[in-house]
């Protein structure tokens, strides 16, 4: 199971379905956060300057919406290794000092696992998804 040329293009065709447009981001962002904080209650605390509390108030979903958008960038760039690497060592940087416990980011990827094939249906590459989304969190994970 292997993030190849095939893999990298199936999983940007399909990100760009999941991702959408406009006021599906809002709800799509808040999906994801939802199910990571179902996983780690915990995890709500590193979220206090944007209130993580109340996943609707305009702090929370303007910080969904970066970490989409970092994602969006990720994915964007997947398939040309020097931008991706470039765009995940930058992500690294936003989290090295933050801390976040690996469980975390495990907690992430299977919400995501869940959202975002809820969002295009059968199209989803299991097998893609599985093996491309380790090498984004481990480069934002910095492993
Ligand atoms: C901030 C992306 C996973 C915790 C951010 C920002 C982006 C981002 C773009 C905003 C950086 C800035 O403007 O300063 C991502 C992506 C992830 C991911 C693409 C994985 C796909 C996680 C996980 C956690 C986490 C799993 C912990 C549960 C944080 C925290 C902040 C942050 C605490 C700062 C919030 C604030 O502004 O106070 N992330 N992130 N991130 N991220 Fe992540």
């Amino acid at each position: 199971n292997k993030c190849g040329p095939l893999q990298k293009l199936k999983v940007k065709q399909q990100w760009s379905v999941a991702f959408g447009t406009d006021h599906h981001r809002i709800d799509f962002g808040i999906a994801i956060w939802r199910g990571l904080f179902r996983q780690e209650p915990e995890a709500r605390k590193m979220f206090k300057r944007v209130n993580g509390e109340d996943l609707y108030s305009g702090a929370f979903r303007a910080h969904s919406m970066r970490v989409l958008g970092g994602l969006n960038m990720v994915i964007s760039a997947i398939d040309n290794d020097d931008i991706a690497k470039f765009v995940l060592s930058h992500l690294h940087e936003d989290h090295v000092d933050r801390h976040v416990p690996g469980n975390y980011y495990q907690a992430m990827k299977n919400s995501l696992m869940k959202v975002i094939p809820a969002a295009i249906g059968r199209c989803f590459d299991h097998d893609a998804w599985e093996a491309c989304m380790d090498v984004i969190i481990n480069g934002i994970k910095g492993n």
